[in-house]
């Protein structure tokens, strides 16, 4: 039993029932050739059995890695761009206190661009701090976290010394080739592979996710749960309308159709914000290619009603939301009576801060479908290990699904090369 449940209803005043169905016949097919590893990109379909064929030497490891590293660290630095770290700061984000740091050690990011401002304060942030570093690039040649990864083994080393460096760098890339797996079997730094079917964007439940998730003190086992319940449940239940990833697929591409080019994912919790950023990468390179794809926003409500509130509203009328609606399953606080009423709040004192956000979540679908935007809704109990593992999967699963339906390769990512060549150019590589 999946605990995530998609629903459709505000999605009905602009497409009929038998527009879904049409797709029965497609959306089957589509998922075939998941399971059986064919269509477009089949060597890079590692990722659909991954939550339940996890070695559990490699989960085990993680654990006691991680446990390592935090003891050792006041600070650890994700070093990766892409798919090679979003994955791990959304589902960090998602969990970790707003305010307090803890349960694990600090956890912060590097080589996802390549600001110098924000390079050099890290450095200098770093300068009073116990850190280790954990590197992660499945190429082991991109620019970004290669640069990060320079200047923060030079920190490490002058601090620590050369010979100290290995216990606080942990690399993770491809088990044979490139420039980081060379460098990482020539300082003796300990490695993880990325496995060869599994790209960057579909990497969050291998080490490239996982083990920057578990030093920051998540339950990793419980993100894996979710995602295997999650892989269990669509994988029984190959009809359209029982698969839940598959009717996601099928009615972004219905909308996509029918002029609705933009998807917002919409939710009303701050620490999903990451979580927004890695759906949009994952949708993004996956889908926008051979000139066609629907183009991924986010926002986070009620905080952007106040800026974009006002485009969604009334603006260009190609949008529509997914809108994430979680349970609230943290700290109650209620709405305190006030004697002198000058705000004139009282008639919601005693109502908890949860049920005043769900109103408004209600109140803005409401407004939004009215004025001309569907709204798909994701629901889910609670922000949890389990339910974020739940939601990547289905993610995954939607986005290849999807992409199929579009008629574009998943996952492959041409477009991202044109600017490294310029780049390269302008910077004078060798060969460029
Ligand atoms: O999803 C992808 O494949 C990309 O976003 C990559 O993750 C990103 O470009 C980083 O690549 P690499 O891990 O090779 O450094």
């Amino acid at each position: 039993m999946v605990k995530l449940s998609l629903k459709y209803q505000q999605v009905l005043p602009f497409i009929s029932a038998d527009e879904i169905s049409i797709f029965e016949r497609e959306a089957s097919l589509h998922l075939n050739n998941i399971y059986n590893r064919k269509g477009r990109g089949n060597d890079f379909l590692g990722w659909v059995d991954l939550p339940g064929s996890l070695d559990e030497d490699i989960i085990t490891r993680m654990e006691s890695d991680a446990k390592r590293l935090a003891e050792h660290s006041d600070v650890v630095v994700i070093t990766g761009i892409g798919g090679s770290y979003l994955g791990a700061r959304a589902v960090i984000e998602a969990l970790k206190p707003a305010f307090e740091n803890g349960p694990g050690p600090e956890i912060v990011y590097a080589g996802h661009h390549l600001d110098e401002q924000y390079h050099a304060q890290l450095l200098r942030y770093l300068e009073s701090k116990d850190f280790s570093v954990i590197v992660i690039s499945k190429s082991g040649t991109t620019t970004e976290p290669a640069v990060a990864f320079r200047l923060l083994r030079d920190k490490l080393e002058a601090r620590y010394g050369k010979s100290a460096v290995a216990g606080r760098i942990i690399a993770i890339t491809d088990a044979s080739k490139g420039a980081l797996k060379q460098l990482a079997t020539e300082h003796s730094y300990p490695t993880y592979d990325i496995p060869d079917d599994v790209g960057g964007r579909y990497s969050v439940l291998t080490p490239v996710g996982l083990l920057p998730i578990a030093v920051a003190g998540v339950d990793i086992r419980e993100l894996i749960r979710g995602a295997a319940n999650m892989s269990a449940h669509l994988g029984e239940n190959n009809s359209l309308m029982n698969n839940q990833a598959a009717l996601y697929a099928v009615l972004r591409n219905i909308l996509y159709n029918k002029g609705k080019t933009v998807e917002i994912l919409t939710s009303y919790k701050p620490s999903l914000h990451y979580l927004t950023e890695w759906w949009k990468q994952l949708f993004g390179e996956s889908e926008g290619k051979e000139g066609k794809g629907i183009f991924p926003a986010g926002v986070t409500f009620t905080t952007d009603l106040h800026s974009m509130g006002q485009y969604i509203q009334d603006g260009v009328r190609n949008l529509f939301e997914t809108v994430i609606i979680s349970g609230d399953s943290s700290g109650k606080i209620a709405i305190p009576e006030d004697p002198d009423d000058l705000d004139g709040l009282n008639y919601i004192a005693g109502e908890s801060m949860a049920y005043v956000n769900s109103m408004a979540a209600k109140g803005t679908m409401m407004a939004h479908v009215e004025g001309g935007v569907p709204n798909i809704e994701i629901h889910i109990p609670g922000v949890k290990a389990d339910t974020l593992g739940e939601l990547i999967y289905f993610f995954e699963m939607s986005c290849a699904i999807s992409g199929y339906i579009l008629g574009v390769n998943p996952f492959d990512q041409p477009g991202v090369e044109a600017y490294k060549k310029n780049m390269f150019r302008l910077l004078g590589k060798p060969g460029s």
